[in-house]
């Protein structure tokens, strides 16, 4: 299947929401997207209210004329089913199909998002109006895929969720007296004697059991998968030519298991709104979506297994031209806009794309920036939006192979659900943040890095960094130590290995499922006050002394990098931690580093090992019990700072100097925020 239909080279353009505007402005607008070199834009996101206007009355008079005049301009389509904005007579008619939150309020419709995917109601009027979309549009030619619904994530807590929550728990344990067990319900009397005393985690009067919530978001993430297969096998059916997705958004509160979700979409799409350190972040939500998209079991829509990084295609469906902070939003500072998007495409996305073409002039994201902005074409907005448009094609022979990988960091999605159970050891804990700085630290030395589950091949990959990665199986630990014995180099850091898949606490010593591969046993976490910074120094005198384990790959065109390689710990650099530390036994393993310094001083840490080694069959793993510093975690790793985003594909570097000051590296030299793509020769 071509991705999308009739694409052979990257994809540039955005939401477009013509419904928003008079008809005169639609053909300014394919006018100006023809300027801009816009090639594909995602039409009727939120269209249903137009669409069907009442209940089985149709109006698609409008969307056939904005589908012809943009097929005329050359434009392709990317169709969306509107089902995340059901209209105000939906919801007035199907009151049940309303949100419930988990204190039992039903939500009214006046926003968007205001649906319960368990409603059978919902169910049958979201495949009714992405059937009629498809029968009216199947022999169009402007579409080149299609988008269903938007940004899955509203929860609900009704009964028809609550009925759907148990058929799913069924599924899962089998017998109560599983459940019952999986969920530790002999705590505070939960115990359950028949399924329909089992609700979804509603409001309760204190902790809620960590186990139904963890559970339950494994559930919602099921049968938000469940309503979009729903949709896709109409679309399928009536255009087997379409590749259909739908666009996944970052963040803690999502319900989607994305990873689940790539076995499902013909291509995975994400939307990234970077805020705090837009480079960073930027790379991390790139290579996340590559992670997702690259899983082998997946299969390959259009390219051959070459190793991890291969996989189906990833596409950034939605960005901003501004950043939004959270308090304000800022404007991209001259050629942000474009340095972002070639991160997005360097690290293998089908192009850069949008939320939105033209900013709105009214409704609830009226602030929300376009690519043509309030103030019109005459803009520095637009004219770097036609810039970028330009240079997009020119990249196609750059994006033919695959990205190279020095390095993966394990995430998982249920590990980071699991670790934002109320009544951890610490509120502060989080595996997505753990796996942000372990990516920063490979990000700013030059390291690409696959961000891929536990369960992945790691064969491939001469170092493996594992961020606090709290919940764990036994096959995926098993995994772990076959890497390990095979040769590799496994990072582990604090809170890894911890709690059993039901999100029960491994018993005997933490990091329980890990603590044989890694030589140790912890007996007891030490959380550490903001105030508290912790010395980390070379044990001495009669520890061992540093030994470089597996380097990591060199980079040939940096030949002003070294890597002494992971494990280092140079006897004469005391390190810092902080946030976290533990009292770590060896049994097996060396101590790299041990804790020291005024803060440990009549704790039981003073002089115990904070950094270990272990060699594992032909292979070394390592544990950090506490948080380092980017610096102090990139010394750990035998890393010199590369001064320039840097990604390699086959015979291609991307170079991006994201900073204020002049770059030479790999033979280049880059003015501030310059960028280079060029043949490696
Ligand atoms: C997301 C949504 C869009 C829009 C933007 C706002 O990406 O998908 O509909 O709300 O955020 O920037």
């Amino acid at each position: 299947m071509d991705w999308p239909r009739g694409f052979g080279g990257l994809c540039y353009g955005g939401d477009y929401n013509p419904e928003q505007w008079p008809e005169e402005v639609w053909k300014e607008d394919v006018e100006l997207m023809r300027r801009a070199g816009v090639n594909l834009v995602s039409v009727g996101v939120f269209s249903w209210a137009r669409l069907e206007p009442a209940p089985g009355a149709y109006d698609f008079g409008w969307l056939d004329r904005v589908l012809d005049l943009l097929h005329t301009g050359g434009i392709r389509v990317n169709l969306a089913t509107p089902t995340a904005s059901p209209p105000p007579w939906f919801g007035l008619a199907h009151p049940d199909a309303r949100t419930v939150t988990p204190d039992g309020t039903r939500l009214t419709h006046g926003s968007r998002d205001t649906y319960c995917v368990h409603s059978p109601a919902y169910r049958a009027a979201s495949v009714r109006i992405a059937r009629a979309l498809a029968e009216r549009y199947r022999d169009h030619p402007a579409p080149a895929m299609w988008h269903v619904h938007n940004e899955y994530g509203t929860t609900c807590h009704c009964d028809h969720a609550a009925t759907a929550f148990r058929t799913w728990l069924q599924a899962r344990h089998g017998t109560l007296e599983a459940l019952n067990d999986a969920w530790t319900t002999s705590f505070w009397s939960q115990h359950y004697s028949a399924w329909e005393q089992i609700t979804t985690p509603r409001t309760t009067q204190y902790l809620p059991n960590p186990a139904q919530v963890l559970d339950f978001r494994r559930f919602v993430s099921d049968a938000m998968l469940d309503h979009f297969r729903e949709q896709k096998a109409v679309l399928r059916e009536l255009t087997p030519d379409l590749p259909i997705t739908t666009n996944f958004v970052l963040g803690d509160w999502v319900p989607v298991n994305q990873r689940h979700w790539a076995a499902e979409v013909d291509l995975v799409a994400i939307d990234h709104y970077p805020s705090a350190d837009p480079p960073a972040e930027t790379a991390f939500a790139a290579d996340l979506a590559r992670g997702w998209a690259s899983d082998p079991a997946h299969g390959s829509a259009d390219a051959p297994a070459q190793g991890p990084a291969t996989g189906k295609p990833w596409l950034l469906m939605e960005q901003a031209v501004v950043t939004y902070t959270g308090p304000r939003m800022l404007a991209k500072r001259p050629g942000e806009i474009t340095r972002l998007s070639l991160s997005h495409i360097a690290r293998g996305s089908r192009g850069a794309m949008f939320f939105q073409w033209r900013a709105s002039r009214g409704g609830a994201e009226l602030w929300h920036a376009g690519m043509v902005p309030h103030a019109g074409p005459d803009s520095r907005v637009f004219r770097e939006i036609c810039d970028l448009g330009a240079l997009l094609p020119t990249l196609k022979d750059a994006c033919a192979a695959p990205v190279e990988a020095g390095a993966a960091i394990l995430w998982d999605v249920e590990a980071n659900w699991a670790l934002q159970a109320p009544g951890l050891p610490s509120t502060e804990l989080n595996h997505t943040e753990a796996a942000r700085q372990a990516h920063r630290v490979l990000y700013r030395h030059g390291v690409t890095a696959d961000l891929v589950p536990p369960s992945a091949d790691l064969s491939a990959y001469p170092l493996v960094l594992v961020p606090s990665l709290y919940l764990i199986c036994d096959a995926d630990a098993e995994n772990l130590r076959r890497y390990v014995s095979g040769g590799g180099t496994l990072v582990v850091s604090y809170l890894s290995g911890v709690a059993d898949e039901h999100a029960r606490v491994r018993l005997g010593g933490y990091p329980g499922a890990l603590r044989d591969l890694l030589g140790i046993r912890v007996e007891e976490f030490h959380p550490l006050p903001p105030e508290v910074t912790l010395t980390l120094s070379a044990p001495s005198p009669n520890g061992s002394g540093p030994r470089p384990a597996a380097p990591v790959p060199t980079e040939a065109e940096t030949p002003t990098r070294s890597r002494p390689g992971a494990g280092t710990f140079a006897s004469e650099q005391a390190e810092t931690g902080t946030f976290w530390s533990e009292h770590v036994h060896l049994e097996g393993a060396e101590a790299l580093a041990v804790y020291t310094g005024p803060h440990t001083l009549g704790t039981p840490l003073s002089g115990r090992p904070a950094i270990t080694r272990h060699p594992y069959g032909s292979g070394t793993a390592l544990y950090v019990s506490t948080r380092l510093t980017d610096d102090g975690y990139a010394r750990l790793l035998g890393l010199e700072p590369a001064p320039v985003e840097l990604v390699r594909r086959g015979d291609w570097l991307f170079a991006i100097n994201h900073g204020d000051e002049e770059q030479q590296v790999a033979g280049l030299r880059l003015p501030p925020g310059g960028f280079a793509v060029r043949a490696r020769g």
